[in-house]
């Protein structure tokens, strides 16, 4: 494991922000930073082994969880080798699948390279449409050494000629190792993944959950939040638009929820309210939920601002955009105007970027606390660590990796100002 990883995983155990670990073990923060930059990085400095040895110590009073399989796969009885909903997880075994994820990070930032998963194949199945979901899982299984087959939308698919989802599913299993599935209706990923032993993880089913979605959110603040020295529990998380339909906002709020003490504002309109299920299940974990109108009032004190974009193709016929007007746009002069320097400005992507658009605006692009090309980019690291611990091979990728042979870009984006890898 890269001292990274260890020292990543050793705060996470020990819920310690970064000046309460420094603190521990009598180091400034500065030079804790300094260890915690991946190990290719110009400014990384190695952790003495007596450092080391004194955070293995504290961690042997600490908490833990178990790193087994069964302990990184959320429990959901028979349909236990599938990843359908975040409703198995408990705090320990999603902690375990970030562990697994910080692992990752420097195949997926491509500094090293592994083939645990060599000869095994991905089926890709998306009847709806998608960039980063389709694209980040089959980059993460390419990553790690296997190879994806796939189709897109129902017309290229036998569906279209009435074939069922239990035929298609079992058909498919001949074929792959590995089933990913998005599809518009509710509960459909769950009858793909009850016709078959091969797992099947759900990429998004209707307005339901997106899993993985929320896994690299969930990861994304937790990194960003150990940079500023802060923890989950007892966050303000604000949660911006269609929060009815947003099945990324379903996911990310239950994974949450495993912490403590945190305060959720829900601000959409009237007709895409949080289900009342959700909210509910909130409170019941006792957490402070606040629902409202009003954006200007609601971003107020925020440590993490979610926005999502309008879910128009998910409306019944009777509903329409106008109770969405312009008020709903999260834009820099808001953003200025209600929240703090470290708040993490967040998206699950796409956003709408058209002028007028009553979504993330673009004027946000240069605002250093944008986190969305962070969201995607760890995207690629929670999927490779979901794959691994679905097929059994998390335990092999750490000594399984050789230095990369091609040239990477110092930066990807035209606009980056963190070189990457760095992040
Ligand atoms: N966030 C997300 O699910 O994006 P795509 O629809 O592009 O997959």
């Amino acid at each position: 494991m890269s001292q990274q990883a260890f020292l990543r995983d050793a705060m996470r155990r020990m819920n310690f922000t970064r000046d309460t670990l420094a603190q521990r073990i009598g180091i400034t923060r500065r030079a804790l930073d300094s260890w915690l930059l991946p190990d290719e990085s110009a400014e990384t400095r190695k952790m003495p082994d007596i450092a080391q040895r004194f955070v293995l110590e504290i961690l042997k009073s600490a908490p833990s969880y178990t790193q087994s399989v069964d302990s990184v796969r959320p429990g959901n009885g028979e349909l236990a080798h599938h990843l359908l909903s975040v409703d198995g997880y408990t705090r320990d075994s999603v902690e375990a699948l970030l562990r697994v994820a910080d692992i990752m990070q420097p195949i997926a930032r491509r500094q090293k390279t592994t083939r645990v998963l060599e000869g095994a194949v991905l089926a890709n199945l998306f009847f709806e449409a998608s960039t980063r979901t389709r694209l980040s899982f089959s980059s993460a299984f390419a990553r790690l050494g296997g190879s994806v087959c796939d189709t897109t939308g129902f017309t290229f698919s036998s569906m279209a000629k009435g074939e069922s989802i239990a035929d298609t599913s079992r058909v498919i299993s001949g074929y792959a190792d590995a089933i990913v599935v998005r599809h518009p209706e509710l509960g459909a990923v769950a009858e793909f993944a009850r016709a078959t032993h091969v797992p099947v993880i759900n990429a998004g089913d209707g307005p339901g959950e997106h899993p993985s979605q929320a896994l690299l959110d969930l990861y994304t603040i937790q990194r960003e939040f150990s940079r500023v020295d802060k923890l989950i529990d007892g966050a303000h998380i604000v949660f911006v638009g269609d929060l009815k339909y947003g099945r990324t906002v379903h996911s990310l709020s239950k994974l949450l929820a495993l912490y403590r003490n945190l305060r959720f504002t829900l601000i959409s309109p009237q007709s895409l309210m949080l289900p009342q299920h959700l909210v509910e299940s909130l409170a019941q974990k006792g957490h402070h939920i606040e629902q409202t109108h009003d954006l200007q009032s609601g971003l107020k004190g925020a440590d993490v601002v979610y926005a999502t974009r309008i879910q128009k193709e998910r409306f019944a016929q009777e509903e329409t955009l106008e109770a969405y007007s312009a008020d709903f746009q999260v834009n820099q002069a808001l953003i200025n105007a209600t929240c703090a320097a470290h708040t993490l400005i967040m998206h699950p992507l796409p956003r709408d970027s058209r002028p007028g658009a009553n979504d993330l605006s673009i004027d946000l692009n240069h605002d250093p606390r944008l986190a969305i090309f962070k969201q995607t980019d760890n995207g690629i690291a929670v999927r490779m660590a979901i794959f691994a611990t679905l097929l059994g091979v998390e335990d092999q990728v750490q000594y399984s990796l050789r230095e990369v042979g091609w040239r990477v870009p110092v930066y990807l984006g035209a606009e980056d100002e963190v070189p990457y890898g760095d992040q």
